[in-house]
């Protein structure tokens, strides 16, 4: 899918334009400096201007600096004395129709202030999330209300804000299909999905518990409305454990899948912060344990290798892994140091568990050895 950018830079080069710089210097230290050009010039800001004397810097049109240019974004104040290459009007007939991703916000009345107020800041990072891909505008907040207008600190006029049900917000636009993102889905979430108008996330923090299963409410409110929902899930590696489910790295995952064509895996992992990873990890390591008794005593054991295994897939540091080893009594041994209690240990079912068994002579032996 074309992002912001990429309309932008097509413009320019078909009129021929390599390079643009600015007049003043706002844009030198951002990051992406083309991207903040064209959402300027798309929030009606400035505009792409020719001027006669080149810029003192400038980028090309793959954000790299080069010398001057004569073309230079400026404040629209300027179109009468400069001539205008692309203003506002120009760039927005040329965007395509980019789907919207609705936050909605039909449970904010169950959450605790707390949770209010992080659900608000994850509405404005999901508005920076998006407006590094393209506009912003495409994020739309539905059921919204005083008190969320109140406590939201993002910019509200560069967002889609409705303040009614999300299915009237979406029969206004003509939609009738939408896929809800959802970590009860029996679908996950695949690029068949990618030809939707709208992608629902459910606006809810749950720092309680309390709000267990309310994503498929969503589904149901709109079903009722007469609104086809395609429930999907995010999963990593068949799981939706280790998937971090923050609305904003939600929305931030499935840009990853839709714009930069990753697939999931990759795009969990790259949203993925240490306690997302830490998560699965308890739920994976159990997998391999190894039960011993050592004179009486029961040890469970995992290969130390298994971290190589594990941070291949999972946001995990050495520090990760001991965490969760600790908070779950394990203890990690080399794979030839595990090779070798397997050698001079019996197996034994006890209590229908399967513990290999070592004597405490065999064992010192073994430490001799090791
Ligand atoms: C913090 S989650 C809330 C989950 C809620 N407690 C529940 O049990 O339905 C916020 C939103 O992120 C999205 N989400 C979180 N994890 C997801 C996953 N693994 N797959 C799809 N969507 C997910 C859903 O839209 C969900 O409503």
């Amino acid at each position: 899918m074309k992002t912001l950018i990429d309309v932008f830079r097509e413009v320019l080069l078909e009129r021929g334009i390599k390079s643009v710089g600015a007049l003043s210097k706002r844009f030198r230290k951002s990051r992406d400096r083309l991207q903040e050009i064209a959402l300027e010039v798309f929030n009606g800001k400035g505009a792409v201007f020719h001027i006669p004397e080149k810029t003192f810097i400038a980028w090309d049109l793959e954000g790299n600096r080069v010398e001057g240019s004569h073309y230079a974004y400026a404040p629209l104040c300027m179109a009468g004395k400069f001539e205008m290459v692309l203003g506002p009007e120009e760039l927005h007939s040329k965007l395509p129709e980019w789907p919207y991703f609705i936050i909605d916000l039909y449970h904010w009345d169950r959450h605790s202030q707390r949770e209010k107020g992080r659900l608000c800041l994850q509405v404005n990072l999901s508005y920076s999330v998006l407006r590094r891909y393209f506009t912003g505008r495409e994020l739309a907040v539905t059921w919204i209300n005083d008190e969320f207008r109140r406590m939201f600190n993002g910019p509200l006029n560069r967002i889609t804000p409705y303040d009614g049900p999300t299915a009237e917000f979406l029969v206004e636009k003509g939609i009738t299909e939408v896929v809800l993102l959802d970590p009860w889905a029996d679908e996950v979430l695949s690029g068949k999905d990618f030809d939707t108008k709208a992608f629902i996330i459910g606006g809810i923090v749950d720092t309680s518990g309390t709000k267990r299963k309310t994503t498929p409410k969503i589904a149901e409110e709109l079903e009722k409305a007469g609104i086809k929902v395609r429930r999907r899930k995010i999963v990593l590696k068949g799981d939706v454990s280790g998937v971090p489910n923050r609305i904003n790295r939600i929305l931030g995952i499935i840009l990853k899948m839709i714009v930069e064509e990753k697939d999931m895996d990759e795009a969990v992992y790259e949203m993925q912060e240490p306690r997302h990873a830490r998560w699965r990890l308890r739920k994976e390591l159990p997998k391999h344990a190894i039960r011993y008794k050592v004179d009486g005593r029961p040890y469970r054991v995992v290969e130390r290798e298994l971290f190589d295994y594990y941070s291949s897939w999972l946001k995990i540091r050495p520090e990760d892994f001991m965490k969760v080893l600790r908070e779950l009594d394990l203890i990690a041994l080399d794979g030839r140091r595990i090779h070798h209690l397997n050698k001079i240990s019996n197996v034994r079912i006890i209590n229908g568990k399967a513990y290999r068994i070592i004597l405490l002579k065999k064992a010192a032996m073994l430490c001799y050895n090791c």
